[in-house]
């Protein structure tokens, strides 16, 4: 769904203040960082958004592959990320050109949401053709569909809370609910996998996979699986 992806784009208002942004991608590298088994690892992340602290998970890994599909958060990546010379910033399209076989860790964080299933499917194709079969793929941050966005807002609210930074949260959360976010989501929604479901679409892409006990992120109300081939 290309919406998302021009939303991405633009100068949205998804974190609500730098201090919000910041823990953010922390918390993201972190976890990922949990997931590389060797630093000799090639790890790729998918759809990575501004990935302000991949320069971590760079220090724990051989290679760190940055894809991102938004052309302007493209272009601040490279920038970013210009003298790290073991990060390498990618469109999606090109990573149908690397090598097979070649990476050992791929992480889709918060993406699938944003996807069509026919996208995603797509997506788990070129991750399955990339990742060696020692290679585990990440997919964290899935919305389930008996779960609402009461539970999103409470979970910010407790990452806020735990931050301190409640007050920008709530005047944030009053802001997307009057933004491009809210009626995006309103109108064409974000896509939504129970456990069971998401567990088969990924076998139908030829990875065996299982929800793995903790969610990527702060959102324990989404789920994290993690497949092999
Ligand atoms: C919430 S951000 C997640 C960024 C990062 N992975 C993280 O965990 O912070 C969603 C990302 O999905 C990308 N995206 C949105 N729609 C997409 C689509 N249809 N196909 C692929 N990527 C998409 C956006 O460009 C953005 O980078």
């Amino acid at each position: 769904m290309d919406e998302w992806i021009d939303y991405y784009d633009s100068t949205h208002t998804i974190y609500v203040s730098r201090l919000h942004r910041d823990l953010h991608f922390e918390a993201i590298a972190r976890d990922i960082i949990g997931y590389i088994t060797s630093p000799d690892a090639v790890v790729l992340d998918y759809a990575c958004g501004e990935a302000l602290s991949a320069a971590k998970v760079a220090n724990a890994c051989a290679k760190l592959y940055l894809a991102e599909p938004a052309p302007g958060v493209r272009g601040r990546l490279i920038a970013r990320f210009a003298p790290d010379t073991n990060i390498r910033v990618r469109s999606l399209d090109d990573l149908k050109k690397m090598d097979a076989n070649s990476v050992d860790l791929v992480v889709m964080n918060s993406v699938a949401q944003y996807m069509t299933p026919e996208e995603l499917d797509s997506a788990f194709g070129v991750i399955h053709r990339l990742l060696r079969p020692s290679g585990r793929f990440v997919l964290g941050d899935v919305l389930r569909p008996e779960v609402g966005m009461i539970r999103d807002v409470l979970a910010l609210l407790r990452f806020a809370a735990r931050h301190g930074f409640l007050r920008d949260a709530l005047i944030g959360l009053i802001s997307t609910a009057l933004s491009d976010y809210r009626q995006l989501r309103t109108r064409i929604g974000l896509q939504r996998y129970g456990e069971g479901e998401m567990i088969a679409k990924l076998r139908g892409a030829g990875f065996s996979a299982t929800r793995a006990p903790r969610n990527i992120g702060h959102n324990p109300w989404r789920m994290t699986f993690v497949a092999q081939h």
